[in-house]
């Protein structure tokens, strides 16, 4: 397992533009980046691009146009989601509650992920949460971990479309409290980490340089171990 690190500092891990492309990997991780590779290709470039992350941490700008940077399909898994239930995330919460919700998230992941040709997608900020995500992340894709701290979150994250924080008078607080729980599961599954604040600082297309730098990540893979 990676070393755990606070939501907003950079660790070892954690790349931004000008950095290394390739990172060193984890122990472990190699193991089942080959178990991908033999899965769904020669040389493990044939899978599946999930970008996870906090809520509006821009996983779903960031994945539409890395998707363009790898010529292949973008699915937003929120999306998906709601075009398969014929409704919105907030009335599937208000109506059915939130494990009906997360029944309804595995199900859309899975399916996106068996699918033959390879996709980028954004996944919902809590996909992670169930093992079986996790597994099936695990075997079907490289995975990259926006990360951002729960301040830099608030200021982006719309509460209209968000249940979870919707009406919440210290979003702030509930975002921390969202990521620190999840960070340990964020980092279980994620071949790449990176640190999306500095992108916003040091450029005036951010998301066009997340991209292209996670497109980098993902083209050259990091060193075989010796
Ligand atoms: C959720 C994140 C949302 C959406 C749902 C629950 C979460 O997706 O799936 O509101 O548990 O963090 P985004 O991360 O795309 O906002």
């Amino acid at each position: 397992m990676q070393r755990a690190p606070g939501p907003s500092g950079p660790t070892p891990k954690a790349t931004r533009a000008g950095d290394s492309a390739s990172e060193p990997e984890r122990p472990g991780r190699r193991q089942r980046a080959g178990s991908n590779v033999g899965a769904v290709g020669a040389d493990g470039r044939g899978r599946h691009v999930v970008l996870v992350g906090a809520m509006g941490v821009g996983k779903t700008t960031v994945g539409r146009r890395l998707a363009r940077e790898l010529q292949r399909p973008f699915a937003d898994a929120d999306e998906q989601l709601e075009l398969r239930a014929g409704r919105t995330i907030p009335a599937i919460f208000r109506d059915d509650g939130e494990e009906a919700f997360r029944r309804l998230e595995s199900d859309v992941l899975a399916d996106l992920l068996g699918a033959a040709h390879p996709l980028v997608v954004a996944a919902g900020g809590g996909a992670i949460t169930r093992p079986e995500n996790r597994a099936l992340l695990g075997r079907r894709a490289f995975v990259v971990w926006l990360r951002a701290s729960p301040a830099f979150l608030s200021a982006r994250a719309d509460p209209t479309h968000r249940p979870l924080l919707a009406g919440d008078p210290d979003v702030t607080a509930t975002l921390e409290r969202l990521i620190a729980a999840r960070t340990p599961l964020y980092e279980e599954v994620a071949d790449a980490t990176v640190d999306v604040e500095s992108f916003h600082a040091g450029d005036e297309k951010p998301k066009r340089a997340l991209a292209r730098h996670i497109a980098r990540l993902f083209w050259v893979p990091a060193e075989a171990p010796g």
